[in-house]
């Protein structure tokens, strides 16, 4: 009943050039795919994506957004300048973000309500570090940032919203979570967005895997009852990687 949803998470990487390349190869490799398919790029890549990708199957994503609707902030982009361009996704709270640039469980938050109010679906991302991990403190970590990432936002909201569960381990470093421990934590996201929001409203939000998901494990991640999708990193600058994780 959940549509499964592959998303791509470029990160720093690609111009312009290289999105022509990668979007021209990619549209008809996915073309015919069951599940969403939904591409996150630089913002300097994010005009060119749009032209590109109009009248096809994929969506294009930012992969960050301020919370403000204007104002000095130098070096932030809104929610509003996003949707000017036909960006319909954004990702919030990547653990890059929380490691590297001071993102917070509140604003994470602040960028969830802004990105929603504007009419943009935004991808939470959630997940625990190697010493939480080994700590035993993975449930108490996500149910924590999931709580948190979604206080003040209606119910109404929730067609608008995926979540994405990316151990911070298992990113960029080819250790993949079993698709078992996989699937357990994100019974243990989608039990707290049922108090978050309701029951049967969590049963409707989409909640992916991230971390080292590729062509060889998509498959196998996909297979498990709550896992939605993917969040891809790597696998995602090669259109054919990317087209066989989106056809898993
Ligand atoms: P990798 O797929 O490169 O591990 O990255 C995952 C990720 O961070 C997606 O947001």
């Amino acid at each position: 009943m959940r549509r499964p949803i592959i998303a791509g998470n470029w990160k720093m990487n690609k111009n312009i050039a290289e999105t022509k390349a990668l979007v021209s190869e990619l549209i008809p490799l996915v073309k015919d795919a069951e599940a969403e398919v939904v591409i996150c790029t630089p913002y300097t890549d994010l005009y060119t994506a749009v032209e590109l990708t109009k009248g096809t199957n994929i969506s294009v994503g930012a992969e960050n957004v301020h919370w403000a609707e204007s104002g000095a902030f130098t070096g932030e982009i809104s929610a509003s300048m996003l949707t000017e361009i036909g960006v319909k996704y954004v990702i919030i709270g990547h653990s890059e973000r929380r490691q590297y640039f001071g993102e917070t469980d509140e604003t994470v938050n602040k960028r969830v309500i802004a990105a929603l109010n504007a009419g943009l679906k935004v991808i939470v991302c959630v997940g625990e570090t190697l010493e939480e991990k080994e700590a035993g403190k993975t449930e108490d970590v996500v149910t924590t940032q999931t709580i948190a990432a979604f206080k003040d936002v209606s119910s109404d909201k929730i067609d608008d919203i995926v979540v994405a569960y990316e151990p911070v381990w298992a990113i960029g470093t080819g250790r993949t979570a079993t698709a078992d421990d996989a699937n357990a934590t994100i019974k243990v996201i989608r039990d707290t967005l049922a108090k978050v929001f309701c029951p049967a409203c969590s049963e409707k939000i989409r909640i992916q895997y991230g971390g080292s998901m590729n062509p060889k494990n998509a498959h196998d991640l996909m297979a498990q009852p709550e896992i939605d999708g993917g969040l891809i990193g790597g696998a995602s600058l090669k259109a054919v990687d990317f087209s066989m994780v989106v056809k898993y």
